[in-house]
C-alpha cells in the first residue's frame, strides 16, 4: 500500500517557509571537508540529492577555528568556506529544496589535537567522560579550560559573524546547535556549569550565554528564519542525567526561546540514536506546548510514528537522520512504501564521495537489479 495521502508527506507552511512535506533531514556530521573546513564539490551533490525533504538541516558547522572538535568538519568563518556552502545552497535551491545551516561550537567536546595544542574551552573545567575522535583515531578527553568572563563576548560575536556568513552563503535560515552537550548546552546544564559569575549559578544565569547567542543571531536573521536544537534527555557523554532538574531547566529555556519568537525548536526526544525513553516526569509534549513556534521531533522516527505523533498534535515536523544516508530519495521511498537501503557505519564519517553522494535513487536501483 502506498502512502501518497499521508498527512506527514503533504506540503506545510511554517513561518513564511513553504515546505514540500513535514520531513526534515536531521543534521549529520559526515566529515568530508578538508583540513581548512571547506566542503568538497560533491557535498553539493549529496545535499541536492536529498532536497526532497521539506527542510534540510546541514551537518554541524564550526562558527570559528576555536569551535572545532572533530576532524574534517566544515566551517563558516572563511571566504573559501562560504563559497563552498554557496555551491551547496545553489544546488539545493535548483531542486526547489530549503536548507538551514547548523551553527556549532563544541566547547569541552574537543581536544588539543584539534586546536593547535590549545585546551578546549568550556563554562567550567570539567572533563567529559570517555574519548573523542581526532585526526589519528580515538583519544581520551582532556580537562577543558574555563572561559574567563571577558572572553565570552568574542564567542557571541563569532556566532553573529557565522550567522551573517550563512546569509551570504545563500541559506534559507540557521539552526543554533544547543544539543548533545556542546558549548551551549554545557552552559545550560548544572552538571557542566559551576561558574560563579553572571553566566553560572542560578538558572537565569546559566541561560544567559545561550540566549545572548540567540539574540546575536537574531541581529542578523529574522526570528522566523532561526531554529534551535535541544536534547533535554540525551545523557552523552557518560550515561547519567546531565541536569539535576531537567524539566525545570528546559521549561525555562523553552519559555525564553518562545518569547524570542523563533521559528522552531528541534527536540531530540530520548537519547540520541539509542532510545526514545525519558525519565519519569519528563514530557516532550509538555515542552512543545510551552513553545509558540513549530516543534520538530527527532529520534528514531518512522513514517508510522510521525503520523501517530502528528495526529496526537504532539509535533509539527519530524526530522530523520540515519535513513537519509543511504536513501537520497527517502521521501519517494516513504511515499511508495519502498524498502530502505542501509549504510554501513564505515561510511558515516570521513572518506570521500563513496558511501556519501553515490547512493542510487530507487528507480536507478530497480533498473540496476533488473
Ligand atoms: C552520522 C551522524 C552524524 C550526526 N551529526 C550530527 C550533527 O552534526 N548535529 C546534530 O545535531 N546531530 C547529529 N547527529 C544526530 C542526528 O541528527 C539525530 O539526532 C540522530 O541520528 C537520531 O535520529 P535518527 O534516529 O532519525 O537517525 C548525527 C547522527 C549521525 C548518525
Amino acid at each position: 500500500m502506498s502512502n501518497f495521502s499521508s498527512p506527514v508527506l503533504q506540503p506545510v507552511t511554517i513561518g513564511d517557509l513553504q515546505l514540500k512535506n513535514r520531513i526534515v533531514m536531521a543534521p549529520m556530521t559526515r566529515s568530508r571537508a578538508d583540513n581548512f573546513g571547506v566542503l568538497p564539490d560533491y557535498a553539493a551533490d549529496y545535499y541536492a540529492q536529498r532536497a526532497g525533504a521539506g527542510l534540510i538541516v546541514t551537518e554541524a558547522t564550526n562558527i570559528s577555528a576555536e569551535a572545532r572538535g572533530y576532524p574534517r568538519t566544515p566551517g563558516i568563518w572563511s571566504e573559501a568556506q562560504v563559497a563552498a556552502w554557496k555551491h551547496v545552497t545553489d544546488a539545493v535551491h535548483r531542486r526547489d529544496g530549503k536548507i538551514f545551516l547548523q551553527l556549532w561550537h563544541t566547547g569541552r567536546m574537543s581536544h588539543p589535537d584539534m586546536l593547535a595544542g590549545a585546551l578546549p574551552v568550556a563554562p567550567s573545567a570539567i572533563k567529559p567522560h570517555g574519548q573523542i575522535r581526532v585526526h589519528d583515531g580515538m583519544k581520551d578527553f582532556v580537562t577543558p579550560r574555563a572561559l574567563r568572563t571577558d572572553e565570552i563576548p568574542a564567542i557571541v560575536e563569532d556566532y553573529r559573524r557565522a550567522a551573517a556568513n550563512a546569509k551570504r552563503a545563500g541559506f534559507d535560515g540557521v539552526e543554533i546547535h544547543s544539543a548533545n552537550n556542546y558549548l551551549l548546552e554545557q552552559f545550560v546544564r548544572d552538571s557542566t556549569n559551576r561558574r560563579i559569575d553572571q553566566y553560572g549559578g542560578s538558572l537565569e544565569n546559566r541561560l544567559r550565554f545561550p540566549l545572548e547567542v540567540v539574540k546575536a543571531v537574531l541581529s542578523v536573521w529574522d526570528a522566523k528564519r532561526v531554529g534551535i536544537r535541544i536534547s533535554p534527555t540525551t545523557t552523552a557523554p557518560g550515561d547519567t542525567a546531565l541536569d539535576s532538574d531537567t524539566m525545570g531547566t528546559f521549561s525555562a529555556y523553552v519559555d525564553a526561546l518562545s518569547a524570542l519568537d523563533l521559528l522552531y525548536i528541534h527536540d531530540i526526544e530520548g537519547v540520541t540514536q539509542l532510545s526514545r525513553e525519558a525519565d519519569e516526569g519528563i514530557s516532550f509534549a509538555a515542552l512543545r506546548r510551552r513553545f509558540s513556534g513549530a516543534y520538530i521531533g527527532n529520534n528514531q522516527y518512522t513514517l508510522a510514528l510521525a503520523e501517530k505523533t502528528l495526529a496526537a498534535g504532539d509535533a509539527d515536523l519530524f526530522s530523520i537522520g540515519r535513513p537519509f544516508i543511504a536513501n537520497p530519495d527517502l521521501i519517494d521511498r516513504l511515499r511508495n512504501n519502498a524498502p530502505l537501503a542501509e549504510a554501513p557505519k564505515e561510511y558515516w564519517y570521513g572518506g570521500d564521495a563513496r558511501g556519501y553522494s553515490d547512493w542510487p535513487a530507487m528507480q536507478a536501483e530497480i533498473a540496476a537489479a533488473a
